[in-house]
């Protein structure tokens, strides 16, 4: 089966002893690429709508998945017994929701890595995963159509972050590819622009968007 290389690189990050709930499976794909190619030991998959379980529904029986991987209609990390899985996958989603289902605290005290794909806001992802006890241990970034995407892993432990790991995430920081730079300097072409724009009276705006611009200058220039 062929994955999109997001989700693909999502997989990555999985290993052969995580139980895994894969929080907003929408058609599974992931989940049976994963349960036919990494052998992990338990996967739930499970979505909020039912549009996307009978769609999954489908693609488990096309692929003999049926008593590999479990699949349940809920919201968030509802649709887990206490100690059945110790790892999330989600991917896809925006912050707010993203936050919200991980607020669920009775069942994410199991819960020992978050592997997690956010379509906004990755900074104050970053910002709020820590904040539940957890650290950053892996990151990824991917180029998929065009887009390009942050994965991060979260593992339970404390680690102190500054701002600047805080804003490019401390795994990337310490290994800068060519997507790294190039998604970077077209931030800093954004931000530079939108600054020109700022009407000179919106103080605290043109202050956030120079210091971005300096952290983000910093940033690429160190490597050259
Ligand atoms: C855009 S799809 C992403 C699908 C897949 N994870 C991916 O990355 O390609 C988001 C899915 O999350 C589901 N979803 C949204 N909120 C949810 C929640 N609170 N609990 C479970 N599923 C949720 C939606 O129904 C939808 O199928």
């Amino acid at each position: 089966m062929r994955l999109s290389k997001r989700l693909k690189a999502i997989t990555e990050f999985v290993d052969k002893e995580d139980r895994i709930i894969d929080i907003g499976c929408d058609h599974a794909l992931l989940d049976i690429y994963i349960k036919e190619n990494i052998k992990n030991r338990k996967i739930v998959a499970s979505d909020i709508h039912e549009g996307a379980i009978k769609q999954a529904k489908k693609n488990i029986e096309k692929y003999s998945m049926e008593r590999k991987i479990s699949l349940r209609l809920g919201d968030g990390l509802d649709v887990i017994k206490e100690g059945e899985v110790d790892t999330i996958i989600i991917a896809g989603m925006g912050y707010n929701n993203i936050e919200k289902i991980l607020s669920n605290s009775e069942k994410l005290k199991d819960i020992n890595k978050i592997i997690v794909q956010s379509n906004t806001d990755v900074v104050k992802l970053r910002k709020s995963v820590i904040k539940l006890g957890f650290k950053i241990t892996r990151e990824k970034l991917v180029l998929d159509k065009d887009i390009i995407y942050t994965i991060i892993e979260f593992k339970r432990g404390v680690e102190k972050y500054n701002y600047n790991q805080i804003y490019f995430g401390p795994r990337l920081m310490e290994n800068k590819d060519e997507l790294f730079k190039d998604y970077y300097s077209k931030k800093l072409l954004k931000y530079e622009n939108l600054l020109l724009q700022l009407p000179k009276n919106n103080v605290m705006s043109r202050i956030h968007h120079m210091r971005l611009i300096k952290i983000i200058k910093e940033e690429l220039e160190k490597d050259n």
